[in-house]
């Protein structure tokens, strides 16, 4: 493990007997680097910036930690127990990612580093973009011996109050972020996906995978998506869907040459992957298609949907989550 410091900014770097090498930053909590050893060098799996400065100026969300809530909160208004509250909206009248400003550009306290573990601790203070609660958010990355990257989240608030937080590190397994993941193979243990509606929020309901696009539960290639005129992928111009794991469930990705595989196990409900569909700045260093997420959360929208799941919170409840993201090579 090593300790590099800029300012208020570190970069902790956490290695395992296999080579593996994960650096993640304080700077919102956020995966840096992902490193595999190949025969012919180290090939780096998600994409980063080189300074603070380029997150905000390009993509604050590459690799960060989301929270309070991940995703869309439909027009930033929800109840908790018998109180509406009124979020900040900072993404076409909703909430997005818990806001403008949040825990993804926020510097985390290092609590605790070892040889292959790293503690990060947050404070969101009561009224936080309208969120209730202080609510003490702690976020751990274990590198293991079996080249796993755990990444634990822990949260206690002193008020009732809604969470869902999510990893946003943006994975591209050739480490050529410059080019489209298209073949790229997605397994995907779901039978049921959220479409969405206007502004990218879901409907509420779920469908059935079978027979379209959103069927991974045998290995396809993600360009299933991207090239076809059904009206979900259209809409988004790729994914950028929740699907619904099922029991035990999680998601396998191979890269195109065969060389990576990516593992992803989780405790949670569901999996959002986004596929990067918009238009990319110039400066950026992926390109449309170049990266995909595996957000693992309760459904979006949760919070205003009956059937979508539980994000509450209670006062003085200790929640608790872990996503796995394994590499085999
Ligand atoms: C969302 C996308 C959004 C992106 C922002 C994803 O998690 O699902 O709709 O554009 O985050 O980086």
């Amino acid at each position: 493990m090593t300790i590099e410091n800029f300012g208020q900014s570190k970069l902790i770097t956490l290695k395992n007997k296999n080579k593996v090498i994960v650096t993640i930053t304080n700077f919102g909590a956020r995966i840096v680097s992902y490193k595999v050893p190949l025969d012919d060098g180290y090939r780096d799996i998600t994409l980063h910036y080189n300074c603070d400065e380029s997150y905000l100026l390009i993509d604050k969300y590459v690799g960060a930690t989301i929270a309070p809530v991940a995703g869309r909160i439909a027009n930033g208004m929800t109840q908790i127990k018998d109180k509406w509250y009124q979020l900040n909206q900072n993404d076409n009248g909703n909430t997005l990612h818990g806001g403008e400003s949040s825990c993804e550009v926020q510097y985390f306290n290092v609590d605790s580093v070892s040889d292959n573990e790293v503690v990060l601790s947050y404070t969101f203070v009561d009224g936080f973009n309208g969120f209730p609660g202080n609510v003490d958010f702690k976020v751990g990355y274990r590198l293991t011996n079996d080249n796993e990257l755990i990444v634990h989240y822990s949260a206690r608030s002193d008020k009732d109050t809604i969470f869902n937080p999510t990893n946003h590190a943006y994975f591209n397994l050739s480490g050529q972020f410059k080019e489209a993941i298209d073949n790229h193979l997605f397994k995907i243990d779901s039978d049921f996906y959220a479409p969405l509606s206007d502004n990218n929020l879901p409907t509420g309901e779920l469908l059935a995978v079978d027979n379209t696009p959103f069927d991974f539960r045998n290995f396809k290639p993600i360009k299933q998506g991207f090239y076809t005129d059904y009206v979900q992928n259209q809409l988004v111009n790729g994914y950028d869907h929740p699907f619904l794991l099922n029991e035990n469930g999680g998601v396998e990705v191979i890269s195109p040459d065969e060389k990576v595989t990516l593992v992803m196990k989780t405790d949670a409900q569901s999996v959002v992957i986004y596929t990067y569909n918009g238009e990319v700045l110039p400066n950026n260093k992926t390109v449309t298609h170049g990266v995909f997420t595996l957000e693992t959360q309760t459904m979006p929208n949760a919070c205003n949907i009956e059937n979508f799941g539980s994000i509450l919170l209670e006062k003085d409840k200790v929640f608790e989550t872990e996503t796995i993201y394994q590499v085999k090579f």
